[in-house]
């Protein structure tokens, strides 16, 4: 492996890094991620972390005095970084460190250290991995854990012994899953027991960080790969317990249902294959999640999930909050979703009315697409021939869907007639035979029983108001 990456600091802002360190008489690195990312040819990242043997807030104030545009410095002085941003580049200082952190509290200790000390306190081997910024051996590498050979072995592996890098911050656990998710690594052995190991430690974590990763996670070509090593790993019921509830397999009577939860991590595979959207996947994430609170056996029916959807749509709301995950739009979509999940399925079972093809449009608004790309998902039966079936089933629910929207235009639906034309027309002040008459129209529209049009919508309103005995005005 090639021992110089000149290469990867073409970029000018690394000769200034340089300059100053040198005025400083001070040796600083490129250190973590843009290394790792360089090397695996992910591109060159625009998040660039600096080590400096010495002080990180100073060599930043340099920084920012040599460059042109003098960009303002941000300084964290607890923990002893500062941040700018020159162009679309930004740069993280930190001085090199012996410790790393206190348990059961995320203060670092901060005690002037080397260079190695510093690498010897990081995540993971692959991580640790530093460019020299010096002018004697600029673009060197230093990588005294072999961090290049785990990145072509596709190894996860801590410096230290995994307990002590575990413990000096927990959340490494969950970041530890999140690069193999990412760049499809394993984990070393000794690390993946030392995860479960440590399981409990990662309830000091915050929720903000733990929610942080598994974003990454859901973003990621393949999410199954981290929900079932957080399963594997047993951190996953202090994450996300209505998952792990979904797991198993029941037995009565010889009916057996599936396992609810390998078969949502499917479907949350699946739908990364259609959509980059990260609340879709949340929402393909918890759709059953209300499959286990109302599991129930019936003599007759066998195994049902009675009203799951109403269910999971109300613990979405929980888990969001638990999660100090905005409970705002994004968290309302995810509702929406897991609360209709079953409602084109139901359609496409069966023959799909214009009607109720029109009512699936009302209720799910704009979000219609995204409903049918959810169901889509939901298939994962290994049976190809009813694969098939289900799949055009769908195209069907989705030809019609296009139909009666360009007929009908019930997305977004606007009623054809507004309150205040039929407080007009009778003369009316605000009262309740208003919302009786929209509520007819709209049914009628919904129905199929009058076209979407304020001629058709205005002759029902009259009539209706006659039979609530109502004189015209
Ligand atoms: N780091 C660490 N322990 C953590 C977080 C970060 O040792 N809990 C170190 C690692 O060396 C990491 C570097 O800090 O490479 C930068 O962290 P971060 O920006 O979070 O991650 P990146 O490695 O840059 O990767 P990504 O941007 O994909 O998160």
């Amino acid at each position: 492996m090639q021992k110089n990456f000149h290469e990867a600091l073409q970029d000018p802002i690394f000769r200034t890094l340089t300059k100053a360190a040198k005025e400083l008489d001070v040796t600083c690195y490129v250190i973590g991620g843009f290394v790792r990312d360089y090397i695996l040819k992910r591109g060159t990242a625009k998040d660039i972390d600096v080590v400096v043997v010495g002080s990180g807030i100073q060599l930043a104030q340099k920084v920012a005095s040599l460059l042109p545009n003098k960009p303002k410095v941000s300084i964290f002085k607890n923990f002893g970084t500062a941040m700018l941003k020159n162009d679309d580049i930004e740069l993280e200082f930190v001085g090199a460190r012996k410790e790393s952190y206190h348990r059961d509290s995320r203060k670092p200790v901060v005690e002037n250290g080397t260079l190695e000390d510093d690498q010897n306190r990081r995540d993971f081997t692959i991580n640790a991995l530093a460019l020299s910024l010096n002018e004697a051996d600029f673009g060197d590498l230093l990588d005294p854990f072999d961090g290049v050979s785990d990145l072509e072995r596709k190894i996860i592996k801590t410096p230290l012994e995994p307990s002590i890098t575990y413990s000096d911050d927990p959340l490494r656990m969950m970041r530890a899953i999140r690069f193999a998710t990412q760049l499809g690594f394993q984990i070393d052995l000794p690390s993946l027991q030392a995860v479960t190991k440590n399981k409990e430690r990662i309830k000091i974590i915050s929720k903000e960080r733990l929610v942080d990763e598994l974003h990454k996670i859901l973003a990621s070509d393949k999410p199954s790969l981290g929900f079932s090593l957080l399963h594997k790993t047993e951190l996953l019921p202090y994450i996300l317990p209505e998952l792990v509830a979904l797991q198993g397999i029941e037995e009565i009577e010889g009916q057996r249902h599936k396992d609810n939860f390998w078969h949502t991590l499917e479907v949350v595979d699946n739908i990364c294959e259609t959509t980059d959207n990260l609340w879709l996947r949340w929402a393909a994430l918890l759709h059953d999640i209300g499959k286990a609170p109302t599991k129930k056996f019936h003599e007759k029916l066998g195994w049902t999930f009675h009203g799951h959807e109403f269910v999971g749509s109300k613990m979405v709301y929980k888990l969001f909050k638990r999660l100090r995950m905005p409970l705002n739009d994004k968290m309302k979509f995810v509702q929406k979703m897991v609360l209709m999940s079953s409602r084109p399925i139901v359609l496409s079972e069966d023959y799909a009315t214009d009607s109720a093809v029109r009512r699936l449009v009302f209720d799910a608004g704009d979000h219609v697409d995204d409903l049918m790309t959810l169901c889509e998902a939901d298939i994962t039966t290994k049976n190809p021939k009813k694969q098939k079936k289900y799949k055009n089933n769908f195209k069907v629910v989705r030809q019609k869907i296009q139909e009666v929207e360009e007929r009908d235009h019930v997305r977004n639906f606007q009623p054809p007639v507004s309150g205040e034309e039929i407080m007009k027309t009778f003369n009316l002040k605000p009262s309740k035979e208003i919302g009786i008459i929209k509520e007819a129209i709209k049914e009628a529209i919904l129905e199929g029983e009058i076209p979407n049009e304020h001629e058709a919508a205005k002759a029902l309103m009259i009539k209706k108001g006659k039979e609530l005995g109502l004189n015209l005005a």
